[in-house]
């Protein structure tokens, strides 16, 4: 495998921080509703239907980016529902083939992208239980080089990692191989990282979430790592976003913290309920 250290800026030194990092990102902060396979085809057009009633209506300022990301089959119907709104949609894996051809079953990421998605997610945990760290290289590499898709990459360490101390070695490990071959071009402004705690995913055992202050340390040393990789000027612009159990009664808590730029809300966010959730951050950011 090429190593692409070289395509760090080592010109380039800020120091990110607690104190300068809010000011340094432009972006707003994103929610995204991962659907997994929660939903059928009727469930999915009402929800993403009345997500856009909900979006429209606001006569607000946008206060965040929203994107959802359903089953793959239910992303035409879903763009469909969400047609006339700033709502993007995710797919929740791509393929690792960049080129239309003979490829039985296979869809190429320049596919979604042509369709109108906008983001997809890789490397979820759900995912890696069933897929190598090579497979999650390659589908980033694809992703990231072949199509116009912003990558949501997401990485997380389990409760046997965490309980032997190696947490920023799982998530070091996690990263350096999926980014492997991206160059500090391919990420600029398309790389997301989610820091998803295999343990605080709703679906393990349900255990309490992290606190934003335990996530603090854990998206510096991210950030560190990304700035390793890319320099500082490239990490600045990669929203690192927390999911794991994110509900309405604590999605605050994330959302105000300087080092957290987004959430990713799992089973929460294909009820009814994502609604209150949105309503309730909306209320929130506007004051
Ligand atoms: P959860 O899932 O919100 O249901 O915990 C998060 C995830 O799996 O990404």
């Amino acid at each position: 495998m090429t190593q692409h250290k070289d395509v760090a800026e080592p010109g380039y030194e800020i120091k990110l921080n607690r104190e300068n990092i809010a000011e340094l990102f432009a972006h707003p902060k994103i929610i995204v509703g991962a659907w997994k396979a929660y939903l059928g085809l009727a469930d999915a057009r009402n929800l993403a239907g009345n997500i856009a009633d909900w979006r429209t209506a606001s006569t607000r300022e946008k206060s965040f980016e929203l994107v959802l990301a359903p089953s793959l089959p239910l992303i035409p119907i879903v763009l469909e529902a969400v047609r006339n709104t700033d709502i993007r949609i995710s797919s929740q894996d791509v393929d690792s083939i960049s080129e239309y051809g003979a490829h039985t079953g296979r869809i190429p990421p320049r596919l979604l992208s042509e369709m109108g998605c906008q983001y997809t997610l890789l490397g979820h945990s759900e995912m890696r239980a069933i897929e190598s760290q090579e497979s999650i290289q390659e589908k980033t590499f694809t992703a990231l080089t072949s199509s116009e898709l912003q990558l949501i990459l997401c990485v997380g360490e389990t409760a046997q990692e965490k309980s032997a101390g190696r947490t920023i070695q799982t998530l070091r490990e996690q990263l350096e191989s999926a980014l492997d071959g991206i160059t500090a071009n391919h990420a600029t402004d398309r790389l997301h990282i989610a820091y998803e705690p295999v343990w605080a995913i709703s679906t393990e055992n349900p255990v309490e979430p992290p606190r934003p202050d335990d996530i603090t340390p854990i998206h510096e040393e991210i950030r560190n790592i990304l700035t390793d990789r890319f320099g500082a000027q490239t990490a600045q612009t990669v929203r690192i976003l927390y999911g794991g159990s994110v509900n309405q009664s604590n999605i605050l808590d994330y959302l105000d913290s300087d080092m957290i730029d987004g959430v990713l809300v799992g089973s929460a966010s294909a009820k009814p309920g994502f609604l209150d959730m949105l309503d309730i951050v909306e209320r929130h950011m506007q004051k």
